[in-house]
Protein backbone atom coordinates (compact mmCIF):
# COMPACT_ATOMS: atom_id res chain seq x y z
CA UNK A 1 0.00 0.00 0.00
CA UNK A 2 1.77 3.42 -1.17
CA UNK A 3 0.13 5.34 1.81
CA UNK A 4 2.12 3.09 4.14
CA UNK A 5 5.20 3.12 2.14
CA UNK A 6 5.78 6.52 2.29
CA UNK A 7 4.49 7.75 5.47
CA UNK A 8 7.69 8.22 7.90
CA UNK A 9 7.98 5.97 11.01
CA UNK A 10 8.92 8.53 13.29
CA UNK A 11 7.65 11.89 13.40
CA UNK A 12 10.02 15.31 13.84
CA UNK A 13 10.93 15.40 17.87
CA UNK A 14 8.08 15.94 20.07
CA UNK A 15 5.61 14.85 18.20
CA UNK A 16 3.32 11.96 18.17
CA UNK A 17 -0.12 10.59 16.44
CA UNK A 18 -3.17 11.19 18.67
CA UNK A 19 -6.61 10.45 18.08
CA UNK A 20 -8.98 13.50 16.56
CA UNK A 21 -10.00 16.11 18.97
CA UNK A 22 -12.26 17.26 16.03
CA UNK A 23 -13.91 15.40 12.94
CA UNK A 24 -15.33 16.62 9.81
CA UNK A 25 -18.27 14.43 10.35
CA UNK A 26 -19.94 15.54 6.31
CA UNK A 27 -21.75 15.57 5.12
CA UNK A 28 -20.70 13.91 2.05
CA UNK A 29 -20.35 16.63 -0.93
CA UNK A 30 -20.96 19.34 1.32
CA UNK A 31 -17.48 20.73 1.00
CA UNK A 32 -15.29 18.57 3.78
CA UNK A 33 -12.34 18.71 1.57
CA UNK A 34 -12.99 22.28 1.60
CA UNK A 35 -12.66 22.98 4.74
CA UNK A 36 -10.72 20.44 5.46
CA UNK A 37 -7.66 21.88 3.67
CA UNK A 38 -8.86 25.24 4.37
CA UNK A 39 -8.38 24.60 8.65
CA UNK A 40 -5.26 22.80 7.36
CA UNK A 41 -3.85 26.29 7.10
CA UNK A 42 -3.67 27.28 10.89
CA UNK A 43 -0.83 26.14 12.49
CA UNK A 44 -2.26 24.71 15.44
CA UNK A 45 -3.97 22.14 13.14
CA UNK A 46 -2.66 18.51 12.29
CA UNK A 47 -5.40 17.15 9.18
CA UNK A 48 -5.05 13.70 8.17
CA UNK A 49 -4.24 13.02 4.55
CA UNK A 50 -7.23 10.60 3.69
CA UNK A 51 -10.76 9.74 4.14
CA UNK A 52 -10.37 6.95 7.06
CA UNK A 53 -14.23 5.52 7.49
CA UNK A 54 -13.19 4.09 10.87
CA UNK A 55 -16.74 4.75 12.40
CA UNK A 56 -18.57 3.76 9.64
CA UNK A 57 -17.08 1.03 7.87
CA UNK A 58 -16.80 -2.58 10.48
CA UNK A 59 -14.12 -3.88 8.86
CA UNK A 60 -12.27 -0.57 9.70
CA UNK A 61 -13.65 -0.15 13.10
CA UNK A 62 -13.07 -3.76 14.09
CA UNK A 63 -8.87 -2.95 13.20
CA UNK A 64 -8.78 -1.09 16.45
CA UNK A 65 -8.32 2.11 17.86
CA UNK A 66 -4.32 1.44 17.42
CA UNK A 67 -4.95 1.05 13.80
CA UNK A 68 -7.19 4.41 14.00
CA UNK A 69 -4.65 6.65 15.87
CA UNK A 70 -2.04 5.41 13.22
CA UNK A 71 -3.45 6.70 10.22
CA UNK A 72 -3.62 10.38 12.23
CA UNK A 73 -1.00 12.39 11.59
CA UNK A 74 2.21 13.73 13.50
CA UNK A 75 1.27 16.35 15.57
CA UNK A 76 2.40 18.81 18.63
CA UNK A 77 1.12 18.42 22.03
CA UNK A 78 -0.62 22.16 21.47
CA UNK A 79 -2.32 21.15 17.74
CA UNK A 80 -5.25 19.93 17.05
CA UNK A 81 -5.89 16.69 14.81
CA UNK A 82 -8.51 16.77 12.63
CA UNK A 83 -9.62 14.21 10.81
CA UNK A 84 -12.63 14.46 7.49
CA UNK A 85 -15.05 10.98 6.91
CA UNK A 86 -18.54 12.86 5.20
CA UNK A 87 -20.34 9.25 5.26
CA UNK A 88 -20.09 9.65 9.30
CA UNK A 89 -22.93 12.17 9.08
CA UNK A 90 -25.21 9.59 7.85
CA UNK A 91 -24.07 6.51 9.74
CA UNK A 92 -26.41 4.96 11.99
CA UNK A 93 -23.66 3.86 14.52
CA UNK A 94 -20.94 6.40 13.59
CA UNK A 95 -22.52 8.98 16.55
CA UNK A 96 -22.15 6.22 19.62
CA UNK A 97 -18.92 4.84 18.22
CA UNK A 98 -17.87 8.11 18.19
CA UNK A 99 -18.42 9.16 21.92
CA UNK A 100 -16.63 5.98 22.76
CA UNK A 101 -13.90 7.07 21.83
CA UNK A 102 -13.84 10.94 22.75
CA UNK A 103 -17.62 12.37 24.12
CA UNK A 104 -15.90 15.97 24.31
CA UNK A 105 -15.09 15.77 20.85
CA UNK A 106 -15.65 18.89 18.12
CA UNK A 107 -17.68 17.72 15.61
CA UNK A 108 -18.02 19.97 12.09
CA UNK A 109 -20.41 19.45 10.07
CA UNK A 110 -20.70 21.51 6.60
CA UNK A 111 -23.62 21.30 5.15
CA UNK A 112 -25.27 22.54 1.38
CA UNK A 113 -28.66 23.06 0.17
CA UNK A 114 -30.07 19.45 0.27
CA UNK A 115 -31.44 19.64 -3.43
CA UNK A 116 -27.49 21.19 -4.44
CA UNK A 117 -26.35 18.09 -2.91
CA UNK A 118 -28.34 15.36 -4.70
CA UNK A 119 -26.83 16.77 -8.18
CA UNK A 120 -23.64 17.53 -6.68
CA UNK A 121 -23.53 14.02 -5.52
CA UNK A 122 -25.02 12.57 -9.05
CA UNK A 123 -22.33 13.86 -10.53
CA UNK A 124 -19.67 12.25 -8.37
CA UNK A 125 -21.10 9.30 -9.18
CA UNK A 126 -21.11 9.47 -12.81
CA UNK A 127 -17.80 10.73 -13.24
CA UNK A 128 -16.61 7.74 -11.05
CA UNK A 129 -18.74 4.78 -12.77
CA UNK A 130 -17.26 6.53 -16.10
CA UNK A 131 -13.90 6.10 -14.68
CA UNK A 132 -14.31 2.72 -14.08
CA UNK A 133 -16.48 1.91 -17.03
CA UNK A 134 -19.69 1.20 -15.53
CA UNK A 135 -22.89 2.35 -17.21
CA UNK A 136 -24.15 5.46 -16.53
CA UNK A 137 -28.08 7.00 -16.23
CA UNK A 138 -28.89 10.97 -16.96
CA UNK A 139 -30.01 12.27 -13.92
CA UNK A 140 -33.62 12.17 -14.55
CA UNK A 141 -33.38 8.79 -14.57
CA UNK A 142 -32.23 8.61 -11.45
CA UNK A 143 -34.29 11.35 -10.21
CA UNK A 144 -38.05 10.08 -11.11
CA UNK A 145 -39.31 6.19 -10.93
CA UNK A 146 -42.30 5.49 -12.79
CA UNK A 147 -43.50 9.38 -12.97
CA UNK A 148 -42.80 9.89 -9.56
CA UNK A 149 -39.90 11.49 -7.31
CA UNK A 150 -37.91 8.74 -7.02
CA UNK A 151 -37.18 9.14 -2.89
CA UNK A 152 -35.28 5.56 -2.77
CA UNK A 153 -32.23 6.97 -4.33
CA UNK A 154 -29.61 7.05 -1.76
CA UNK A 155 -28.59 10.78 -2.62
CA UNK A 156 -31.75 11.92 -1.99
CA UNK A 157 -31.75 9.93 1.43
CA UNK A 158 -28.83 11.69 2.42
CA UNK A 159 -29.69 15.14 2.41
CA UNK A 160 -32.97 14.27 4.70
CA UNK A 161 -30.38 16.43 7.39
CA UNK A 162 -33.38 15.92 10.11
CA UNK A 163 -33.02 12.53 10.02
CA UNK A 164 -29.80 11.88 10.47
CA UNK A 165 -29.13 14.52 12.93
CA UNK A 166 -31.55 13.11 15.48
CA UNK A 167 -29.07 10.19 15.98
CA UNK A 168 -25.90 12.84 16.84
CA UNK A 169 -27.96 14.76 18.93
CA UNK A 170 -28.75 11.40 20.80
CA UNK A 171 -25.37 11.36 21.85
CA UNK A 172 -23.86 14.83 21.45
CA UNK A 173 -24.99 18.29 22.47
CA UNK A 174 -26.01 20.74 20.22
CA UNK A 175 -22.95 23.12 21.30
CA UNK A 176 -20.84 20.30 20.57
CA UNK A 177 -21.88 20.24 16.95
CA UNK A 178 -20.63 23.24 15.05
CA UNK A 179 -22.45 23.71 11.25
CA UNK A 180 -20.35 24.80 8.49
CA UNK A 181 -22.29 26.96 6.09
CA UNK A 182 -21.23 24.95 2.47
CA UNK A 183 -22.63 27.44 0.54
CA UNK A 184 -21.02 30.46 1.78
CA UNK A 185 -18.18 28.56 2.22
CA UNK A 186 -17.89 28.81 -1.69
CA UNK A 187 -18.75 32.34 -2.08
CA UNK A 188 -16.42 33.44 0.98
CA UNK A 189 -14.73 31.16 2.87
CA UNK A 190 -13.29 33.54 5.72
CA UNK A 191 -15.88 34.23 7.78
CA UNK A 192 -17.37 30.46 8.32
CA UNK A 193 -13.20 29.47 9.05
CA UNK A 194 -13.23 32.14 11.32
CA UNK A 195 -16.18 30.66 13.24
CA UNK A 196 -14.11 27.01 13.05
CA UNK A 197 -11.49 28.98 14.93
CA UNK A 198 -13.57 30.17 17.60
CA UNK A 199 -15.33 27.56 18.02
CA UNK A 200 -12.28 25.20 18.63
CA UNK A 201 -10.73 27.99 20.77
CA UNK A 202 -7.87 28.66 18.15
CA UNK A 203 -6.31 32.17 17.78
CA UNK A 204 -7.26 33.81 15.00
CA UNK A 205 -4.48 32.92 12.61
CA UNK A 206 -6.62 32.11 9.01
CA UNK A 207 -6.56 35.92 7.01
CA UNK A 208 -8.15 37.06 3.96
CA UNK A 209 -4.30 36.72 2.50
CA UNK A 210 -4.72 32.71 2.48
CA UNK A 211 -7.51 32.99 -0.30
CA UNK A 212 -7.95 34.22 -3.76
CA UNK A 213 -10.14 33.79 -6.31
CA UNK A 214 -9.21 31.49 -9.38
CA UNK A 215 -11.19 32.41 -12.38
CA UNK A 216 -10.25 29.17 -14.52
CA UNK A 217 -11.61 27.33 -11.27
CA UNK A 218 -14.65 29.47 -11.05
CA UNK A 219 -13.28 28.99 -7.07
CA UNK A 220 -11.23 30.36 -4.25
CA UNK A 221 -8.19 28.70 -4.08
CA UNK A 222 -5.75 28.53 -1.32
CA UNK A 223 -2.27 30.53 -0.37
CA UNK A 224 -0.58 29.45 2.32
CA UNK A 225 2.78 29.32 3.58
CA UNK A 226 4.49 30.87 -0.29
CA UNK A 227 2.42 28.40 -2.06
CA UNK A 228 -0.55 28.34 -3.83
CA UNK A 229 -3.54 25.36 -4.80
CA UNK A 230 -6.46 24.74 -5.25
CA UNK A 231 -8.22 21.62 -4.86
CA UNK A 232 -8.41 18.94 -7.40
CA UNK A 233 -10.31 18.51 -10.64
CA UNK A 234 -12.77 16.71 -8.81
CA UNK A 235 -13.96 19.11 -6.41
CA UNK A 236 -16.06 22.24 -8.17
CA UNK A 237 -17.17 20.44 -11.16
CA UNK A 238 -20.09 21.40 -13.56
CA UNK A 239 -23.52 20.25 -12.72
CA UNK A 240 -26.21 18.92 -15.07
CA UNK A 241 -29.16 21.21 -15.93
CA UNK A 242 -31.96 19.27 -14.06
CA UNK A 243 -35.69 19.71 -15.62
CA UNK A 244 -37.39 22.70 -13.86
CA UNK A 245 -40.68 20.24 -13.05
CA UNK A 246 -38.27 17.84 -10.94
CA UNK A 247 -36.24 20.36 -9.17
CA UNK A 248 -39.15 21.84 -7.84
CA UNK A 249 -40.07 18.56 -6.67
CA UNK A 250 -36.88 18.14 -4.70
CA UNK A 251 -37.40 21.16 -3.05
CA UNK A 252 -40.74 21.16 -2.02
CA UNK A 253 -39.45 17.28 -1.05
CA UNK A 254 -37.04 18.79 1.51
CA UNK A 255 -38.65 21.45 2.62
CA UNK A 256 -40.43 19.74 5.62
CA UNK A 257 -37.20 17.68 6.51
CA UNK A 258 -34.95 21.50 6.35
CA UNK A 259 -37.53 22.81 9.09
CA UNK A 260 -37.40 20.11 11.03
CA UNK A 261 -33.59 20.50 10.91
CA UNK A 262 -34.19 24.20 11.55
CA UNK A 263 -35.49 23.39 15.07
CA UNK A 264 -33.61 20.57 16.08
CA UNK A 265 -30.07 22.86 15.45
CA UNK A 266 -31.81 26.09 16.35
CA UNK A 267 -30.49 28.03 13.47
CA UNK A 268 -32.44 28.51 9.80
CA UNK A 269 -29.62 28.33 6.63
CA UNK A 270 -31.51 30.30 2.95
CA UNK A 271 -32.03 26.75 0.88
CA UNK A 272 -34.56 27.35 -1.62
P1 LIG B 1 -19.19 20.20 -6.66
O1 LIG B 1 -17.98 19.51 -7.20
O2 LIG B 1 -20.42 19.48 -6.88
O3 LIG B 1 -19.26 21.65 -7.07
P2 LIG B 1 -16.81 17.38 -0.78
O4 LIG B 1 -15.37 17.74 -0.62
O5 LIG B 1 -17.51 17.24 0.53
O6 LIG B 1 -16.97 16.21 -1.69
O7 LIG B 1 -17.54 18.60 -1.45
C1 LIG B 1 -17.29 18.96 -2.78
C2 LIG B 1 -17.86 20.34 -3.01
O8 LIG B 1 -17.06 21.32 -2.36
C3 LIG B 1 -17.82 20.76 -4.46
O9 LIG B 1 -18.99 20.26 -5.06
C4 LIG B 1 -17.74 22.27 -4.39
O10 LIG B 1 -18.93 22.93 -4.73
C5 LIG B 1 -17.45 22.55 -2.92
N1 LIG B 1 -16.39 23.52 -2.68
C6 LIG B 1 -16.42 24.42 -1.67
N2 LIG B 1 -15.36 25.22 -1.72
C7 LIG B 1 -14.62 24.82 -2.78
C8 LIG B 1 -13.39 25.29 -3.34
N3 LIG B 1 -12.74 26.31 -2.80
N4 LIG B 1 -12.91 24.65 -4.44
C9 LIG B 1 -13.61 23.62 -4.98
N5 LIG B 1 -14.78 23.14 -4.50
C10 LIG B 1 -15.28 23.73 -3.40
Amino acid sequence: NETEDYSPLVGPPGTSKRVPQSIIIGVRKGGTRALLEMLDIHPDIAVAATEVHFFDWDENYAKGLDWYRNLMPFSFEHQITVEKTPGYFTSPLAPERIRQMNGSAKLLLILRDPTERVISDYTQVYYNRLESRKPVQVIEDVLVRNGALNTRYKAIHRSLYDVHMRGWLRHFPLEQIHLVDGDTLIRDPLPELQKVERFLRLPPRITASNFYFNQTKGFYCIRSEGRERCLHESKGRPHPVVNGTILQQLRSYFQDHNHNFYRMVKRSFDWP
